[in-house]
């Protein structure tokens, strides 16, 4: 089953949000003890921004085997099924998410370890941190892996987003890719077996990375803990540390969103609590207890005011999913 094959098996779902106490209830008697699964679960508290509402159904299998009964169970009974990673990246709308919402978080998925077969590559599962995979790698004197520390997401995310900073991005470290694929097999695809793109790596929308293996280069510990500490410090006097989602726009090909909307004069702008960063245009940032509608509403206005001067579509680089209230 391939994912246009799966979209026309959701498309023809007739899952009802009042059904979500039954998926509970059946998951638990197919999944092992170890994985976790709650009803309701406020899904604000997982995300950066501090926004969303419920999700129906949220597990965190406890293993590769528990992840596949997950998905199988969604696909034979035509539930939908959303992933999410550390949620940095997402704007989840204040109606949650019907249905099943799996996060990959527990320690089985959390590995990070040197390849047996070769010193330069790590193996990494989709729930590892990206901080921890630069410091690991710190430590193991491999180098290419510096620009991750300061992305506050997980790999699985991280891989979906193609997600970058300071000149580089996380397919540039890609030697393979472990994919739960739509037919809920695992497999490992070759980087040059998947298409990626600037912020996107489109076939992991339906597929789900679950590891992958990343490949770095022989370096110096103090060259490496250097270039760490100088992409820091760049990164803390050029972004917020309010909460929020990272950058909320694709930087488009004229100019980068972030000077776009500073030069528009859109710092500043609030609706409720959700306000653009004073510190870059491209943040959009929560100063307290913002709504996802407010969130919508202040990208509207932005996305309004850069066609309306310059003709530009800002195109949204944050997640935007779920149900409206
Ligand atoms: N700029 C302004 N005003 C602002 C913000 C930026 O004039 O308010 C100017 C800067 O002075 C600079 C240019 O715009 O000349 C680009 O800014 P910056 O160096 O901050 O980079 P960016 O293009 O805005 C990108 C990534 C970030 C990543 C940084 C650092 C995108 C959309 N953004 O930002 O990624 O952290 O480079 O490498 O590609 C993310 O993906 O969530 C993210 C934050």
């Amino acid at each position: 089953m391939d994912s246009s094959m799966i979209d026309s098996v959701l498309s023809k779902s007739t899952y009802t949000r009042n059904e979500s106490a039954e998926v509970v209830a059946e998951l638990s008697r197919i999944l092992s003890p170890d994985s976790d699964l709650t009803h309701n679960q406020l899904l604000a508290k997982k995300t950066t921004l501090r926004v969303g509402g419920p999700a129906d159904c949220f597990v965190k299998p406890a293993s590769e085997s528990d992840l596949c009964k997950t998905v199988a169970f969604c696909l034979n009974n035509r539930i939908p099924w959303t992933v999410i990673g550390r949620g940095s990246n997402l704007l989840i709308r204040d109606g949650g998410i019907a249905g099943v919402v799996i996060q990959l978080s527990k320690p089985n998925f959390q590995y990070i370890h040197v390849s047996s077969d070769n010193p330069l590559h790590l193996i990494c599962g989709a729930g590892a941190r990206l901080k921890n995979i630069a410091n690991f790698a710190r430590d193991a004197s491999l180098a290419g892996f510096e620009f991750l520390e300061g992305i506050p997401g997980v790999l699985g995310g991280a891989l979906r987003m193609n997600a970058g900073a300071m000149g580089s991005e996380i397919f540039n470290l890609v030697h393979s890719v472990r994919v739960l694929q739509p037919n809920t097999e695992i497999v490992d695809l070759s980087v040059d077996q998947i298409s990626y793109r600037y912020r996107s790596c489109a076939m992991l929308s339906r597929g789900i990375a679950v590891g992958a293996t990343l490949a770095g280069v022989a370096g110096s510990r103090d060259d490496i803990e250097e270039k760490m500490k100088s992409s820091n410090a760049k990164r803390w006097s050029s972004q917020p540390t309010a909460p929020s989602a990272g950058c909320t726009f694709k930087n488009p090909d004229t100019i980068p969103a972030g000077k776009l909307i500073d030069q528009l004069g859109l710092k500043g702008l609030a609706v409720g609590d959700a306000s653009v960063s004073d510190v870059h245009g491209n943040f959009i940032i929560n100063n307290g207890g913002a709504s996802a509608s407010e969130f919508l509403n202040l990208i509207e206005k932005i996305r309004s005011s850069a066609r309306l001067n310059h003709g530009i579509e800002l195109e949204t680089e944050i997640q935007i999913i779920g149900e409206p209230q």
